[in-house]
């Protein structure tokens, strides 16, 4: 087994990067590795306007480190009043690459989100007729749903009827946490792609609940039984051009995280590709890793691959990700795998 690695440098498709001093400190290990990333809208409040989008692009560039030639791909936080006109003219200027569909309540900072689909199906029949994606976080919000049944019922009552509704809409099924989430993706044809994130590549609901209880591997969506884990790995492993990348890397303060009701969240910036080396690896699957995490999402997204590339190399000593991020709001803990990292990125 070789114990290096060049694959085009990476992309993120679901990324939290958040505003102000949060922004300032977790930018830097997502734009070390990755070229772009797709970055998510819930601020407070929700990046909805291409004029929001604007200004928040600006601060991104703002934060960015010098020198990186680190890109953000914008997307708009789609409500009940998203505006056709607005949205239209984000996207023939590129200031937009996708638009985010949260269930309200579904989510972090999803209170703006959508209650009624039927409200945005003319936002959704416009986005198909100009190819605009539709980024979906893929959980039911009833009271009465299970948890854990959450994004199976999404597929069910609400992805599957709007796409047949409307055929062409191009959709990014995101953080899929389920084998029913792999198999409705995996049979949709070349409308639908899904995200994995690398932490749900690694744990599953045990990581959280048995022996104690673990807030730092609590997000949404929840991991889910390790049966679905697995179904998880083998798709992200396979090469299939539907799976890709999207960390979902959504940093909180530990203040935030470590409460009575603590939130949803896992932060995999700093040590992302030295987790998918070790995975894909595992998986005996090294040389699919430059499709999952630099090939198959610019071809969904309609972009070009990136020109430069990035090389893994395996050390024979552990590599040793600091525990946590310093950040101006306070430390940040970064998602500890559970096992030693031998995989890293070659400066
Ligand atoms: C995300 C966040 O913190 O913004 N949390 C999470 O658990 N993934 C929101 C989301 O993507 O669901
Ligand atoms: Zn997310």
């Amino acid at each position: 087994m070789s114990d290096r690695l060049t694959i085009r440098r990476p992309d993120d498709w679901h990324l939290h990067l958040r505003d102000g001093e949060m922004l300032k400190a977790v930018l830097p290990e997502t734009a070390r590795h990755f070229a772009r990333a797709i970055i998510m809208p819930n601020l407070v409040p929700p990046v909805v306007t291409g004029a929001d989008a604007a200004d928040y692009r600006d601060r991104i560039m703002w934060a960015k480190p010098k020198n990186s030639k680190f890109q953000p791909l914008m997307t708009l936080y789609l409500t009940e009043e998203t505006e056709v006109k607005d949205l239209r003219a984000a996207a023939e200027i590129g200031l937009v690459t996708a638009v985010k569909l949260y269930p309200a309540g579904a989510t972090t900072n999803s209170q703006s989100g959508v209650r009624d689909v039927a409200k945005v199906m003319r936002v959704l029949e416009n986005m198909a007729q100009i190819g605009l994606p539709l980024c979906v976080h893929g959980e039911v919000t009833s009271p009465e749903i299970d948890i854990f049944d959450r994004e199976a019922a999404f597929i069910e009552t609400i992805l599957e009827p709007v796409r047949r509704e409307i055929p062409e809409l191009r959709v990014v099924m995101e953080h899929i946490t389920t084998k029913d989430g792999i198999d409705y993706v995996a049979a949709g044809g070349d409308t639908i792609a899904g995200t994995i994130t690398t932490h749900h590549l690694v744990i599953n609901r045990n990581h959280i609940l048995a022996g104690g209880i673990r807030p730092h591997y609590y997000c949404l969506p929840v991991a889910k039984r390790e049966s679905h884990r697995l179904a998880l790995r083998a798709a992200a492993t396979s090469g299939n051009p539907s799976f890709f990348l999207g960390t979902d890397s959504a940093p909180h303060t530990d203040a935030a995280k470590l409460q009575p009701c603590g939130c949803a969240g896992i932060f995999t910036a700093p040590n992302t590709m030295s987790i998918l080396a070790h995975v894909f690896e595992e998986e005996g699957a090294l040389e699919k890793l430059e499709a999952f995490a630099s090939l198959n999402g610019p071809a969904f997204y309609r972009l070009p691959v990136n020109e430069d590339t990035i090389t893994l190399e395996k050390r024979a000593e552990p590599v040793i990700y600091p525990e946590t991020l310093k950040t101006g709001e306070g430390p940040v803990t970064v998602f500890d795998p559970g096992f030693p990292l031998y995989w890293s990125v070659a400066a």
